[in-house]
């Protein structure tokens, strides 16, 4: 494996789609019209998926230029060398092995990487989660009175929550009746406190979920959540205020995940309640690790399967497929051709199903903690733009938002639709004349939108419907706004687990192409490092306050003054 990463835009194919680029007259009409067979050509599949990318601003020259690029800029190598556990993490020395939580067990050759067993310990990992989430789900684990687990709490953050928090609110529909599973992560305290509140203490189960099991959120609200557990514990007269019963209370109603599992113990929950994982897994790359243990209870061993399996297939699919018809790597590359050829600085993830609300804040965490980088992975900046801001809201909410901009605004914003074709619900409009199937309406809204921002409206055919000359420009839509769709049969732990490795690899791709380390996230340090310096001002510490810059210093003065009165601060 090459240390030093191929400079993109020195490779023949970056300055062939310059020259490309220049001389493109995007024209989806146009293509459209002069090639019936376009949609055809440019639709390709990925285990469930059906993805459409027909109505980008590519032509057959321009994917043909990006697969070059891919392989000019040694894409082929580095999968492999993701898949096989080198270690391609280089700033943190670690091998990027995420794939290897979803091989099937069994999988022959075994991945085995610097002498270590991985598809063991992955297996027994996951034995012991699947274990433990049929104890839950039977009710055979049991709080301090004997009672079931009725509530999970899972305190985490960022990767410790993002992950499981979509793909419990993805898979509703297979949570187990009567087992409800809440999310806390922001350490403003009103987090923890709203999602507790009406909680029983002798039902609630709470997971601390924290790779490094240092973040200052999730330690500083699992010890919130303790402080909780036992308050009610003794208010509802379940057990008796003493060292020994708040012991044994932390061991029925607290579990963790980490890869630390000394400082698990050290908070005081046993380490047979503890599931681990491994450096080699990134935090946003987790929610297929333990770190899914939450929703292993909620949905059971059976479809968490399931969802694994959905995420092995487009890994074997990213490993063995061309990259003329490999989707990740496509889409990947269309990122980029956006990125760095049309100036595009952001990308909306638009998906048509209620289920999926909180994707695009998941997807925030897996693109831009990875690829919002400016060196490359040796250490030399980057020579050319990379990550874009990934953002997004459900359709149709988003309609009535901020389509507008993206219809008829000055920028291009390359957008994925995601729809499936089964809805999760039974619901019909019975009282709706000539339309009673509701999900027929919503994905009618669906394929308009791509349409339309393919292929607009001009001026003669706003003219046409008798639109007054002085309107006419407002009413005109320009077209050829590039989109991806993507669609599914419907939304089963499967499928979730393609759409989420599918831009796992989407990601990596457009790292690779950018020669940035898509695995370290060194840029959320300086924050965390402040903010425990700046905490003694923020208590009223005078020196600490004096040793702020000055914006930071009247800041914290008018936060005093308004929460603490410490006239001795007064100027
Ligand atoms: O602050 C960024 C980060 O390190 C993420 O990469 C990670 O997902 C999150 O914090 C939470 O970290 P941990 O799981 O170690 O608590």
């Amino acid at each position: 494996m090459t240390r030093t990463p191929v400079d993109p835009t020195t490779t023949p194919a970056w300055q062939a789609l310059a020259a490309h680029h220049a001389a493109l007259s995007p024209d989806l009409r146009g293509w459209f019209a002069a090639d019936p067979a376009r949609a055809d050509r440019f639709t390709h599949t990925v285990a469930d998926l059906h993805v459409d990318l027909s109505k980008n601003l590519i032509t057959d020259e321009t994917l043909d230029l990006l697969v070059q690029l891919a392989e000019q800029v040694g894409l082929a190598e580095r999968v492999e060398a993701m898949l096989t556990g080198e270690r391609i993490n280089i700033t943190e020395n670690r091998a990027v092995l995420h794939t290897a939580l979803r091989r099937p067990a069994g999988a022959t050759p075994g991945l085995v990487v610097d002498g270590q067993d991985v598809d063991g310990d992955v297996q027994a990992v996951l034995d012991k989660v699947y274990e433990f989430a049929e104890k839950v789900r039977s009710g055979a684990w049991t709080g301090v009175t004997d009672k079931p687990v009725a509530t999970v709490v899972n305190i985490g953050i960022g990767g410790s929550d993002l992950g499981p928090v979509m793909a419990y609110e993805a898979l509703k529909p297979y949570v187990q009746p009567g087992l409800e599973v809440r999310f806390v992560s922001n350490i403003d305290p009103t987090d923890l406190a709203e999602t507790v509140e009406d909680l029983d203490p002798t039902t609630t189960l709470f997971i601390v979920a924290s790779k490094t099991f240092t973040t200052l959120e999730t330690l500083t609200n699992a010890r919130l959540a303790r402080a909780w557990l036992w308050r009610r514990l003794v208010e509802v007269g379940a057990i008796e205020d003493t060292d020994e019963a708040r012991t044994d209370a932390v061991a029925q109603h607290f579990v963790a995940v980490s890869t630390a599992l000394d400082k698990v113990a050290e908070f005081g929950i046993d380490p047979s309640n503890a599931f681990g994982f491994w450096d080699w897994v990134g935090g946003r790359y987790s929610m297929d690790s333990a770190i899914g243990t939450s929703l292993a209870i909620a949905i059971g061993p059976d479809a968490f399967g399931q969802m694994l399996a959905g995420f092995h297939a487009v890994d074997e699919h990213l490993r063995s497929t061309p990259f003329a018809r490999n989707v990740p790597v496509l889409m990947g590359l269309l990122n980029v051709w956006y990125t760095n050829f049309f100036g595009a600085h952001t990308h909306a993830v638009l998906p048509y199903d209620q289920h999926l609300h909180r994707f695009a804040a998941y997807l925030q965490q897996l693109t831009m903690e990875s690829n919002g980088k400016s060196v490359r992975w040796d250490g030399t900046p980057v020579t050319t733009q990379t990550g874009e801001v990934f953002w997004g809201e459900p359709g149709t909410n988003g309609q009535h938002a901020f389509y507008q901009l993206i219809h008829q605004g000055t920028r291009l914003i390359p957008a994925d639709f995601i729809a499936m074709a089964h809805p999760a619900h039974p619901l019909v409009d019975v009282d709706a004349p000539g339309r009673p199937d509701v999900h027929e309406l919503f994905l009618s809204n669906f394929f308009a939108q791509t349409k339309a921002l393919a292929f607009g409206k001009t001026a003669d055919e706003v003219r046409a419907e008798g639109t007054a000359e002085a309107i006419v420009p407002a009413r005109v839509f320009s077209g050829n706004r590039p989109t991806t769709s993507i669609m599914g049969p419907s939304l089963t732990p499967s499928v979730l687990g393609q759409l989420v490795a599918l831009y796992e690899h989407i990601t990596f791709v457009q790292g690779i192409v950018w020669g940035i380390d898509s695995f370290d996230q060194w840029g959320v340090e300086l924050g965390k490092k402040l903010a425990l310096e700046i905490a003694p001002a923020v208590a009223g510490d005078r020196a600490a306050l004096d040793a702020q810059d000055p914006s930071t210093q009247a800041l914290i003065r008018y936060y005093l003054a308004h929460r603490r009165a410490v006239p001795d601060l007064e100027d």
